[in-house]
């Protein structure tokens, strides 16, 4: 079952969401209907948050096209170290739509989690994978993109979707 993709400026984006207690069926499907949701989108990472879901809980698969898919599912996911930095260049966020700014992100990050099944996770990763993974963990703690650019440039997106949601109704 296709989500809907809770959009800029909803509140409950910036929710911190509650760690994982229970993986049963029920957090089954809402993996299933998550990456149903990110592949129709398409896009390259989705949590749960975004879909109005207060659980710690990712999904995401850097190369989505239908012969490569490789789905990614990571639970109660924390970064527990990060070096360097780059440049993630015209960065978006399906919850922050007609928008693209550039993002500093950490270059390499160390991230402990726990898989679909429950089997405890710990790995590297840098380039795209680290990008997707710290924008994916900071709407898992309440943070969108446009939280880490300059307070000028957020404005006045905040004013472009304020003046399209009025324009709307
Ligand atoms: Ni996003």
């Amino acid at each position: 079952m296709e989500l809907t993709i809770l959009t800029f400026p909803d509140s409950f984006l910036k929710t911190k969401a509650s760690p994982v207690t229970n993986i049963d069926g029920q957090l089954q499907k809402l993996i299933s209907d998550m990456a149903e949701t990110m592949y129709r989108a398409p896009g390259v990472g989705l949590a749960a948050i975004q879909v109005g879901v207060d659980k710690s809980l990712l999904i995401y698969d850097i190369n989505p096209s239908d012969e490569e898919r490789r789905l990614q599912v990571l639970i109660n996911p924390r970064i527990v170290t990060s070096e360097g930095e780059i440049l993630s260049e015209n960065e978006g966020c399906l919850s922050v739509p007609d928008f693209r700014a550039d993002v500093k992100r950490a270059e390499r990050i160390l991230v402990e989690a726990v898989d679909k099944d429950g089997n405890p996770l710990r790995f590297e990763a840098d380039g795209l994978p680290a990008i997707v993974l710290q924008h994916e963990i900071d709407h898992l703690n309440g943070t969108l993109f446009i939280d880490r650019i300059s307070a000028l440039k957020r404005q006045m997106y905040a004013r472009r979707m304020k003046k399209k949601i009025k324009n709307k109704t």
